[in-house]
C-alpha cells in the first residue's frame, strides 16, 4: 500500500480541497478517504467550472476514484444522502462512495445538544456529542443504519485484500483544531493531524507523502477572540472571502503565526507544504507575519515568502514548497 495524506496546518479552511483535487487529477490513486470529522467540514471544490460544497464525500468522486468515509469520521445519515443526491444530479458516479462500517453516526439528539453550544462556537453539526458517545461506548455505528447498507465496506478487506492500493487520505479541519494539539477547549472533537489518517487502517510504513496545507495568513471561526484590532483584517476577510463554507459565519483573521506553523509541520511530519491565498495579501498589499512571538513586516511578497521558507523545516528542501495564489487551481505565484 502507498498512502499520501493531506492535512490542514492551521484552523481549517486552508483550501485543502483544492490540493486534494489537484492530487486526484495527477495521481494514480485507487482510493480517496476522509479520515476525521463530520458535517462540520466544508470543502469547496470547483470542477469543470461548477462549484460544489461537500461535507462528507471525498474529492475522489470527481475523478472516478473510490471515495471512502473512514472509520475516524462521524456521519449524519440524512445530510449524507442529500449530498449524495446533489452529486448524482450533477452526473457523478455515486456508486464509488463507500462508508467504513465502523464509522460512527451523528444522531438527532447529538444535533439538539450541539445546537445549544455557546462556549466553543461549534458548527452545530453534532460532532462533539457524537464523538463523546463513541468514546463512551454508547454510540451507533454505520453498520447499525439499514439505509447505509449498500455503501458499507470493511476497511480491512477494502484496503488490504490487494497490494495495489494507492490511497489519498484527506483530513478535515486543521492542526490548531486538533483535540490534543489545538488550543483546548477551542478545538474540534477529533484528531486532525496526519497520525489520525493511519487509524483508518493505514500502516505507518505505507505513508509516502504528507501534504501540509496552509494559508499565508491565518483565520479562525469560533468563540475565542482571535482577530487583532486593525482594519486590515476586515479587508483581508472581504478580499479573501473568509466566510464559512458550512455555516456562513465570518472568519476572524490574523497574520500567519510561523511558530505555530512550524509546530504543525513537525508534528504532522509534512514532506510537502502548500501555502494558499498569496493573491489576497497581494491585493491588500501588506506583507506581515508573526515569528518568535513578534510581528515582522516585509517590503515585498518575495521577501516574505523567502523568509517563510528559510524559517521552516523546508529551508533545505525548497522544491517541496508551493505558494499558490489562484482561487480555483493550484498555481504558483
Ligand atoms: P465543531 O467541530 O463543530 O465541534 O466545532 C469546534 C470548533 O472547530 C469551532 O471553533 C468550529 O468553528 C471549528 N471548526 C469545525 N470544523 C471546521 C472547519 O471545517 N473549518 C473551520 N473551522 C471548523
Ligand atoms: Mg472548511
Amino acid at each position: 500500500m502507498i498512502a499520501d495524506i493531506v492535512v490542514g496546518l492551521q484552523h481549517g479552511d486552508e483550501a485543502k480541497g483544492k490540493v486534494t483535487h489537484h492530487l486526484c487529477k495527477d495521481g494514480d490513486y485507487t482510493h480517496v478517504m476522509r479520515f476525521n470529522g463530520g458535517g462540520n467540514a466544508g470543502h469547496t471544490i470547483y470542477h469543470n467550472g461548477q462549484k460544489f460544497v461537500t461535507h462528507y464525500i471525498p474529492a475522489g468522486i470527481f475523478y472516478g476514484i473510490t471515495s471512502v468515509i473512514g472509520s475516524g469520521c462521524v456521519l449524519n445519515v440524512r445530510d449524507f444522502f442529500s449530498e449524495l443526491e446533489e452529486l448524482r444530479k450533477a452526473g457523478l458516479d455515486t456508486s464509488l462512495v463507500k462508508i467504513a462500517n465502523n464509522c460512527h453516526l451523528i444522531r438527532n439528539d447529538h444535533l439538539e445538544e450541539d445546537n445549544k453550544d455557546e462556549k466553543i462556537g461549534t458548527t452545530k453539526k453534532g460532532n462533539g456529542p457524537a464523538y463523546r458517545n463513541k468514546y463512551n461506548r454508547t454510540g451507533m455505528l454505520a453498520k447499525d443504519a439499514l439505509e447505509l447498507e449498500p455503501f458499507l465496506i470493511d476497511l480491512y478487506e477494502e484496503l488490504h485484500s490487494s497490494d495495489d492500493v494507492i490511497i489519498l487520505c484527506e483530513g478535515a479541519q486543521g492542526f490548531q483544531l486538533d483535540i490534543d494539539w489545538g488550543d483546548y477547549p477551542y478545538v474540534t472533537s477529533s484528531h486532525c493531524i496526519a497520525a489520525s489518517a493511519r487509524l483508518n487502517g493505514i500502516p505507518p510504513q505505507a505513508v509516502r507523502h504528507v501534504w501540509g496545507v496552509g494559508k499565508v495568513y491565518d483565520t479562525y471561526v469560533g468563540q475565542k477572540d482571535f482577530e487583532p484590532d486593525d482594519p486590515i483584517f476586515s479587508q483581508i476577510r472581504d478580499v479573501g472571502e473568509e466566510y464559512g463554507a458550512t455555516t456562513g459565519r465570518s472568519r476572524q483573521c490574523n497574520w500567519l503565526d510561523l511558530d505555530a506553523l512550524n509546530r504543525s509541520l513537525k508534528i504532522n511530519g509534512a514532506t510537502h507544504m502548500v501555502l494558499n491565498k498569496v493573491d489576497v495579501l497581494q491585493k491588500v498589499n501588506r506583507w506581515s507575519l508573526k515569528h518568535l512571538g513578534k510581528l515582522k513586516d516585509f517590503q515585498s511578497q518575495n521577501e516574505m515568502l523567502q523568509y517563510i521558507v528559510s524559517n521552516t523545516p523546508f529551508k533545505d528542501n525548497v522544491s517541496n514548497v508551493m505558494f499558490s495564489g489562484n482561487k480555483h487551481n493550484l498555481s504558483l505565484v
